[in-house]
């Protein structure tokens, strides 16, 4: 029958339980591997330069850039004395157009520029000289807290000459370039990083960075012990704490890009990445992100209607439109407070004719792929969160996690799957999510803040 095909075409999405505790010792395999000093690995365990969480003595105003999935954000924060919560914010939004995106580094790095020539005009403070920290949401080589050399591009961007060079100097000559106002450049750092800090400002036992959005990844605290790149250089850093720390960026986006993912990617999968701008990387990612779970979905439609089970066996032009299932319409179509009736009409206005049968489909290919997603992410989680437990040698861990992203807080579905799969497969664990509320631009403000107070001295 019509039902028993869809279920054949959607079984490989269904993980096992055995299967997602293979993900999570993956993971582990991987974040040891990142941490170990023998070249490049899948999960790239990047240095932060971030020796702790905020303590609540970070004062003074920062400008806060943040280029993050398709948006560029400008932030202008204040850390006044008093109450932990004396914090204001200003901030401004732009899009970047995807031609920049795809264009030359230096176009895409003059146009942030001016996004902060509009900003600082808007706020009247062109001749200010502010302090700025950088949330660059890349994977950067940090060699300290305001150098950052991009690794790679990920999530669609390909500006050319920028892989290889540092992201704060690009920044900078851009500005310069301009010769209308001046900034210092104070920190770069990671969106998982930035909402990490922005969430320990709260909780001071978020010790975890979570992104769901655009792209996947996580970021923790780890002990500098471990992280071997390091200990060759430096070991010892300031301060007189008994087990020194750093944040460590995992990348975990490119777990499997060595192949450790192969038994669980279904054809689907494998054409997604085919089609993408980086084909054979960041395959953990691709599994778990709102940059292509709709790509996922239009995939494994195709095949249905190929097959002749939706859409009348019709392949329209509309279904092999890359990019038409963005997370907004998947967390429509998901939601359970829509009637069937209202998922056929968000599949017409997409361009899409269903039967109500279709839209059952439909909702079930959706969910299949989401609830995946999240169960990936929630192994992912379980490893980072046992790690850390296992460094302190506790039997149990109370910790928080600081997350953000589309998917995160606007998807139904995914942020229970989530919880639920961290807690079954992590049970030493009591991890609790906590969605930041202004992005990661406040985590940079508060790193720039202490980054500036160290130098100050
Ligand atoms: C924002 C952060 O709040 O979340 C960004 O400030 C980050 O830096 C983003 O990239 C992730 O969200 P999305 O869903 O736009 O990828
Ligand atoms: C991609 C980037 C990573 C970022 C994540 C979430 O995985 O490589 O640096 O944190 O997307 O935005």
């Amino acid at each position: 029958s019509r039902k028993r095909q869809v279920d054949e075409t959607l079984a490989p999405f269904k993980l096992s339980q055995e299967q997602l505790q293979l993900v999570k010792a993956t993971m582990r395999a991987g974040l040891e591997a990142g941490l170990k000093n023998k070249g490049p690995s899948a999960v790239k365990m990047l240095p932060s330069y971030v020796y702790h969480t905020p303590d609540g003595t970070e004062r003074g105003k920062y400008l806060a850039l943040d280029l993050g999935g398709t948006n560029f954000r400008a932030m202008l924060v204040k850390f006044k004395k008093g109450l932990q919560n004396n914090t204001r914010l200003y901030h401004k939004i732009y899009t970047v157009p995807l031609e920049i995106m795809q264009g030359t580094g230096e176009e895409l790095f003059d146009h942030l520029a001016q996004y902060v020539s509009d900003f600082l005009d808007y706020m009247g403070m062109k001749k200010a000289h502010l302090p700025a920290g950088f949330t660059f949401s890349f994977p950067c080589e940090q060699t300290a807290i305001d150098t950052g050399i991009l690794v790679s591009w990920t999530k669609g961007f390909k500006a050319t000459d920028c892989e290889g060079h540092d992201v704060v100097n690009l920044l900078r000559e851009a500005i310069k370039r301009r010769n209308e106002y001046d900034l210092d450049i104070v920190a770069v750092v990671n969106d998982t990083v930035g909402t990490m800090m922005s969430c320990a400002y709260e909780d001071p036992q978020c010790e975890v960075g979570l992104i769901a959005g655009t792209g996947s990844n996580a970021c923790y605290m780890e002990e500098l012990k471990n992280i071997e790149k390091i200990r060759q250089k430096k070991q010892k850093t300031e301060g007189d704490e008994e087990t020194p720390e750093m944040c460590i960026n995992t990348e975990w986006g490119g777990l499997g890009d060595d192949g450790s993912l192969d038994d669980i990617i279904t054809p689907f999968d494998a054409e997604v990445d085919h089609n993408s701008v980086n084909s054979g990387k960041q395959r953990f990612e691709k599994l778990t992100s709102g940059m292509y779970l709709g790509e996922i979905v239009r995939e494994v439609l195709l095949d249905l209607t190929r097959g002749g089970l939706l859409f009348r066996g019709r392949v329209t032009e509309t279904l092999k439109t890359p990019g038409i299932f963005q997370t907004k319409y998947l967390s429509q179509i998901e939601s359970d407070r829509l009637a069937l009736l209202q998922v056929r009409s968000i599949l017409q206005h997409l361009g899409l004719n269903s039967t109500c049968d279709d839209s059952i489909i439909v909702k079930e290919v959706c969910g299949a792929v989401s609830r995946r997603a999240a169960e990936l992410c929630g192994a992912g989680m379980a490893a980072v969160v046992d790690k850390i437990r296992e460094n302190r040698g506790l039997d149990h861990l109370n910790i928080t996690v600081g997350v953000d992203g589309a998917l995160y807080k606007l998807h139904p579905h995914f942020s229970g799957v989530l919880q639920e799969t961290t807690r079954v497969l992590a049970p030493q664990c009591n991890v609790t999510f906590l969605p930041s509320e202004e992005g990661s631009g406040k985590g940079a403000a508060l790193i720039t803040a202490v980054a500036r107070q160290k130098r100050d001295r």
